[in-house]
């Protein structure tokens, strides 16, 4: 930058309206163009020492009669340094925005990551909302119990080879003592059937239960898992029949597995109920017609019978009045039927990999 004006002397009129227009156009140039912080170009044209100062200070040196016309090119040219200094900073910061510290206040933010309902309880919920529909609501016994409501009430006294199908945990303490003083080891319920003499025991009637909880068997490879859930169904009325059980699983096949599977009752043999039946389910890959998957066309799907009577009276019902049926599935199982999974190892289910339950 050259100097302009070396010392203070007087000064004639056009020179200095010559030397600020100089200025002006060498300032707002250099503004331009300049790479400097706004603080320093400011300092440089504008502050005490600049050569506009200079500049403004010779006006002591003009003739009165000329003051008016030199200060408003001063003015002028003041206003003009500034524009050019403000307009810099505009797009200073413009170009800030765009490239460094952009935030769009707008915008949606970065969601942090949700989760959903493990697949189990979704199975648990859409099959309560079946059975609400039909009157059946939820109930809930303990899953750590005694022997006597498991087995025992069951028709199942000690020693009773059939316990042997439920590989149960016993529980290491105390018996507690149950109905009649009887004393009762406790487990882990191996199934939910313990609910229905405890249900009974609650004295309403009629009764349309739907049990959900967890069971407990020793037991773990690719088709089982020491805990897995069950529910069971049972209605107790004056003159419920077979006929009743078989609409009851009609209805939940059809709205659970879809309006085209059918279910057939074969017969079995279960100690608490007369007579037993396992429940099969045509097969929904080849239907009904026998494929690979199903091999004769019916998959299995749960145990049940009407209740036996030896267990109405364990539960304080008159088996002379009333009757009922009592069905149990696996919700893991059952499940897996519906969707059409077919898992390599059905303890993924419960391996808590988030990979594994992301996809359902
Ligand atoms: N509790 C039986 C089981 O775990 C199933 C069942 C329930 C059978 C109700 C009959 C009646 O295999």
């Amino acid at each position: 930058m050259k100097k302009l004006v070396q010392k203070q002397e007087p000064i004639a009129k056009e020179q200095l309206i010559r030397l600020l227009l100089t200025l002006q156009e060498d300032a707002t140039t250099a503004i331009d163009e300049s790479a400097e912080p706004i603080d320093q170009l400011k300092l440089t044209w504008l502050g005490k020492e600049s050569e506009f100062a200079k500049l403004a200070s010779s006006m002591r040196t003009i003739k009165p009669e000329d003051k008016q016309q030199i200060g408003a090119v001063l003015n002028g040219v003041k206003k003009s340094i500034e524009q050019a200094l403000s307009s810099k900073l505009t797009v200073n910061s413009s170009q800030k925005t765009q490239h460094e510290d952009w935030f769009d206040t707008t915008a949606p933010g970065d969601l942090p990551p949700q989760g959903h309902l493990h697949i189990v309880t979704q199975a648990i919920e859409e099959i309560m909302t079946i059975f609400n529909k039909i009157g059946f609501t939820r109930v809930r016994h303990p899953e750590v119990d005694s022997d006597y409501f498991a087995f025992e009430a069951l028709n199942m006294p000690k020693n009773h080879p059939a316990r042997d199908e439920w590989e149960t945990f016993f529980i290491d303490s105390q018996e507690i003592k149950v109905k009649n003083n009887i004393l009762s080891k406790l487990v882990l319920t191996p199934h939910t059937s313990n609910g229905q003499v405890r249900e009974m025991e609650k004295g309403k009637l009629p009764i349309r239960m739907i049990n959900i909880a967890k069971c407990y068997r020793r037991q773990s490879d690719i088709s089982h898992v020491p805990m897995f859930h069950q529910f069971e169904g049972m209605y107790i009325d004056k003159n419920v029949s077979i006929g009743h059980l078989k609409g009851f699983i009609d209805y939940f096949v059809k709205h659970f597995f879809g309006s085209e599977r059918k279910s057939r009752l074969r017969p079995f043999h279960f100690q608490f109920t007369e007579p037993s039946f396992e429940v099969d389910i045509s097969c929904g890959i080849c239907n009904g017609r026998g494929c690979r998957f199903c091999k004769e066309g019916w998959l299995e799907l749960a145990g049940s019978g009407m209740i036996h009577p030896n267990v109405l009276k364990y539960g304080g019902i008159d088996s002379n009045t009333y009757s009922g049926f009592a069905i149990g599935w696996g919700v893991e199982r059952t499940y897996m039927m519906k969707s059409g999974i077919q898992l390599d190892d059905i303890r993924l289910i419960y391996g808590n990999d988030i990979r594994f339950l992301k996809q359902f």
